[in-house]
């Protein structure tokens, strides 16, 4: 992970305005925000790490738990609120057994709910690894998202 690290800052001067940048490209290579990365970050910036935790609390892309293998987002932005987005939650997470911002014990599945996912024409819809999948029910869901192994009965 140092390694990892370690190169991603060094793209940056380590000013105040590439704390943003910096948290997007360390998820993206973590998928979420260690707390170590957190501190480096700060160190490399020369700012407080209560700073970046500032930030990273503020924007609701940020996270700071591991995602599963494949990652589910359930829309709950208006349009797939009106269509049924809670229904939709409420399925999936019973379908893996599992609440929104937790992952599965063998980390193969991971679940949150987010802001309007920008495809409000196909509400309501879920983003599976980042590919959107349009008008979802039981019947869609069970199909992409075959259960996992432990809710197995
Ligand atoms: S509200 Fe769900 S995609 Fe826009």
């Amino acid at each position: 992970m140092q390694e990892k690290l370690s190169s991603i800052l060094s793209s940056y001067k380590g000013r105040k305005h590439e704390l943003i940048p910096m948290l997007q490209q360390v998820q993206e290579e973590f998928g979420y925000l260690p707390e170590e990365t957190m501190l480096a970050i700060a160190r490399y910036a020369g700012v407080p790490e209560s700073k970046v935790y500032a930030i990273a609390t503020f924007y609701t892309q940020f996270r700071f738990t591991p995602i599963g293998e494949t990652h589910v987002m359930v829309c709950c932005g208006t349009a797939c609120y009106v269509r049924g987005a809670q229904k939709v939650l409420e399925m999936v997470s019973e379908h893996l057994g599992i609440s929104q911002g937790q992952a599965t014990d063998d980390m193969s599945y991971s679940l949150e709910s987010v802001a309007c996912i920008g495809a409000c024409g196909l509400a309501p819809c879920i983003m599976v690894n980042r590919k959107v999948h349009a008008k979802m029910t039981l019947e869609r869901i069970s199909e992409l998202l075959p259960k996992p192994e432990a809710s197995k009965a």
